[in-house]
């Protein structure tokens, strides 16, 4: 039997560069060696999103993002979270062995009131209970799937050692074999990936290059990548240079010694650089890119197949609630 990888993607944006190298590849790389659950986590998302056509066209886009690159819906479960009802269920019976002081740590909520605390206004303002909850919910994602491991960034291990944590309490109360204890899987990325302007590719510096560009806007955007004032002529330093950065990301080792040798040389302009880096980009994305479009031309078949995720998900979700239900004493 092959370990359950169980991860939530959250549809709050338009996925790029970062997120493609940083979470969705690894994650994808998982499902070699893991049962894999990949899920829209649009209830989470919901805590932010406000506008319910915003939200079906980023449930869209990301559940397409995934389809696109590779996730294949056959194998392991992905579904939208919001399409099963269990979760909500279990989120409510985590809810009461969930100490009040695990959400008053939760980084989010502490940054949150922080940034109040800073600018003078109500610790709690602008906070509504679903932010304040956020983790007992992925909580409850996590453990009704038995998750053995969740693939996330940084931030979110603190969510999974809050599951963790329920876990063992809930198993103390009513049987060890009941939940499975999930451990947080740190994608390590050995490179920063840097965004245009040469920091941390992120949405809040606005810097960010977005995984499917049609050719003529990933040219204009590429054209944004800030260089120095360099000549065509002149002999140039790969290492500090934003274009290649990127470049040796996608780039075989061939290419990327290759390019970096014609830095050195001279007479290679930023501009053939940024075109070389355009190549590799459509050589490692390009076909996936026709994919991603072509999906969102069809939503319905997106639809369909978080549809028949969610119906294969609610079949497992119902085999642990049956349990739960029937340990604590409600069935
Ligand atoms: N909170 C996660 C994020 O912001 C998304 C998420 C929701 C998740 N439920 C989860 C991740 C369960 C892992 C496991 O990205």
């Amino acid at each position: 039997m092959k370990k359950v990888s169980l991860t939530g993607i959250k549809p709050t944006g338009t996925p790029h560069l970062g997120n493609y190298l940083g979470a969705i590849k690894p994650a994808l790389e998982l499902s070699a060696a893991y049962e894999t659950v990949y899920f829209i986590a649009d209830y989470h998302a919901l805590t932010t999103v406000h506008q319910g056509s915003v939200m079906r066209d980023n449930i869209h886009k990301v559940a397409a993002t995934w389809l696109a690159l590779g996730l294949n819906p056959e194998e392991g479960l992905f579904y939208k979270q919001s399409d099963i009802p269990e979760i909500f269920e279990l989120n409510w019976a985590l809810s009461c062995f969930t100490p009040k002081g695990f959400m008053n740590r939760a980084h989010a909520y502490k940054d949150k009131v922080a940034k109040n605390q800073a600018s003078g206004t109500d610790d709690d303002s602008d906070v509504n209970m679903g932010l304040y909850c956020y983790p007992c919910l992925m909580d409850a994602d996590i453990l009704m799937f038995h998750a053995d491991v969740v693939p996330v960034g940084k931030d979110q291990k603190q969510h999974v050692e809050f599951a963790r944590d329920i876990a063992v309490r809930f198993n103390k109360q009513y049987g060890e074999d009941i939940l499975t204890i999930p451990e947080p899987l740190i994608q390590e990325t050995t490179h920063i990936i840097p965004g245009l302007d040469g920091r941390k590719m992120s949405k809040s510096y606005d810097n960010i290059i977005d995984i499917f560009l049609e050719p003529k806007d990933l040219k204009k955007k590429l054209g944004k990548i800030v260089t120095n004032s360099q000549g065509i002529e002149e002999p140039k330093d790969p290492e500090t240079c934003n274009i290649f950065k990127l470049y040796r990301l996608f780039a075989t080792p061939e290419q990327t010694e290759n390019l970096a040798a014609r830095y050195r040389a001279g007479g290679m302009g930023w501009g053939h650089a940024k075109a070389e880096l355009q190549d590799v980009l459509e050589a490692h994305l390009g076909k996936a890119r026709d994919r991603y479009f072509d999906y969102l031309a069809h939503t319905e078949r997106i639809d369909k197949i978080l549809a028949d995720g969610a119906a294969k998900a609610r079949v497992k979700a119902k085999e642990t609630m049956d349990k739960i239900r029937s340990v604590i004493g409600v069935a």
